[in-house]
């Protein structure tokens, strides 16, 4: 396998991780698979702001910023101070934090759908005690859903169906492998922007869906009315509408898809952004659906420790004073102005696609075979150049105009070796070994 000298130490600790870690990594969108490996940085040593040092000492502009979860940039100083000052009156204390009621009222004030809260510390865990919630509001078992939800069994018990036609699974790449066979069923896929889908799904589990759950929106905007047809249906059916808002959160509006886009879902999910990258999430929702979740059992130790109240309430009041909206709007915009201008430059066959909350780059060769190769080279050239994309640019509102120059100046280089490639050099040109992608998703 190629290793470039700019990548010796993360391919060493991934090496070294393959004895101790089953899988090497927690997250597998860290996985150096998911970049150009042997080019790509995998291990970091420190990051602020906008820039990251991986540990063979390059220094990269970040354009991934923690799977999104980095809303305001790496060690905010604002965040962090007030992280820090709350770990020197306690980290979590023995009793109750007074700050749970404050950031329960911050979030009822910005998320529209918000009358009562719950906290949980991840994304995953926050959809599952949705899923839990509105199985015991409405005493249901079916959920319908249309995104990715995280890796409880819940969720997870939905790859055991197969498409008749295709015979593929909701999201190939991904095995149920340890989910109980049992769950098979209660968890039910329906494709994006698919009424008809959902429509007979709803029609066949008549009196048994206790929700819909679903990603309103990730990269892409969802056509015009398709949100309010899905609420409709939900709501005809008595099913709880859930919005899984844990990556198309916060930098759209503060107070997510549903302000922006102007449909207020019964139940939100939100997490990463909430608290620039500490561990949080949460589960918001109407009193009606919300107040059941009392009498259920919904419990642990760590959901209100005081570094993740403290770095929730902290972000979301800086993102509202620092008019985040418009900031990511002007970014994600620049971005992609700077970017087509790099593609025609090159005369690259591309598009810089995506709503601005997240460009990114799709090629159009006339092969589709071609389309891992071209991928992983443009990758690989933006990694060489100290910039760190998968071919997605999600930005932190630390992200500035001079990495939006550097960035479209690298994107002009990688895009004029990907035009050598594709005039016949690709195999001489690409290194690293192919990018791959985990799993399918449902919603762009
Ligand atoms: C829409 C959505 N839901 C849930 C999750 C899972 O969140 P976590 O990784 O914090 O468990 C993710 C993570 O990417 C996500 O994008």
């Amino acid at each position: 396998m190629y290793v470039d000298p700019r990548a010796e130490k993360s391919m060493d600790l991934y090496d070294r991780a393959a004895e101790l870690i089953p899988g090497r990594v927690q997250l597998i969108s860290r996985r150096a698979s998911r970049f150009a490996s042997g080019v790509s940085p995998v291990y970091a040593a420190s990051a602020k702001g906008s820039h990251f040092i991986d540990v063979d000492g390059n220094e990269y502009v970040d354009w991934a910023n923690a799977v999104g979860a980095v809303i305001l940039g790496h060690a905010d100083d604002v965040v962090d101070s007030a992280v820090k000052e709350q770990i020197d009156r306690g980290s979590i204390y023995t009793l109750n934090s007074p700050q749970e009621i404050e950031l329960a009222e911050l979030l009822v004030s910005t998320i529209p759908s918000a009358e009562m809260v719950r906290y949980t510390k991840g994304g995953g865990e926050a959809c599952a005690v949705a899923a839990r919630i509105a199985r015991g509001a409405t005493g249901r078992d079916v959920i319908l859903f249309s995104g990715y939800h995280g890796w409880h069994d819940w969720y997870q018990s939905a790859n055991y169906l197969a498409d008749p036609t295709t015979g593929e699974n909701p999201f190939s790449g991904i095995e149920p492998i340890g989910v109980p066979r049992s769950l098979a069923g209660t968890a039910i896929p329906f494709p994006e922007n698919d009424l008809e889908c959902l429509k007979r799904l709803l029609k066949e589990n008549e009196g048994r869906v206790a929700a819909i759950m679903m990603e309103p929106m990730r990269s892409e905007l969802p056509p015009e009315g398709y949100l309010a047809s899905v609420k409709e249906l939900a709501s005809e059916n008595g099913s709880v509408l859930i919005y899984d808002e844990v990556t198309c959160g916060f930098r759209i509006a503060v107070g997510g898809a549903q302000e922006y886009l102007g449909v207020v879902p019964d139940m939100t999910v939100i997490a990463k952004c909430m608290s620039n990258g500490y561990p949080m999430g949460a589960v918001v929702g109407s009193r009606e659906v919300m107040e059941p979740a009392g009498r259920m059992f919904v419990s642990s130790s760590y959901w209100s420790d005081n570094v993740g109240l403290a770095a929730s309430i902290t972000t979301i009041n800086e993102l509202l004073r620092r008019d985040s909206k418009k900031g990511f709007e002007e970014i994600g915009e620049k971005l992609k102005a700077a970017l087509g201008e790099a593609i025609d430059a090159a005369g690259v066959p591309a598009r810089c696609t995506g709503f601005y909350t997240h460009p990114h780059i799709d090629f159009d060769v006339p092969d589709e075979s071609l389309q891992p190769k071209v991928k992983t080279l443009f990758v690989q050239e933006m990694a060489r150049r100290g910039i760190h994309t998968d071919g997605g640019f999600k930005a932190s509102l630390a992200n500035d105009d001079e990495d939006i120059r550097v960035t479209a100046e690298a994107a002009s280089e990688s895009f004029r070796v990907v035009m050598q490639g594709l005039e016949g050099s690709l195999d001489e040109l690409l290194k690293a070994d192919l990018t791959q992608e985990p799993f399918r998703r449902l919603v762009r």
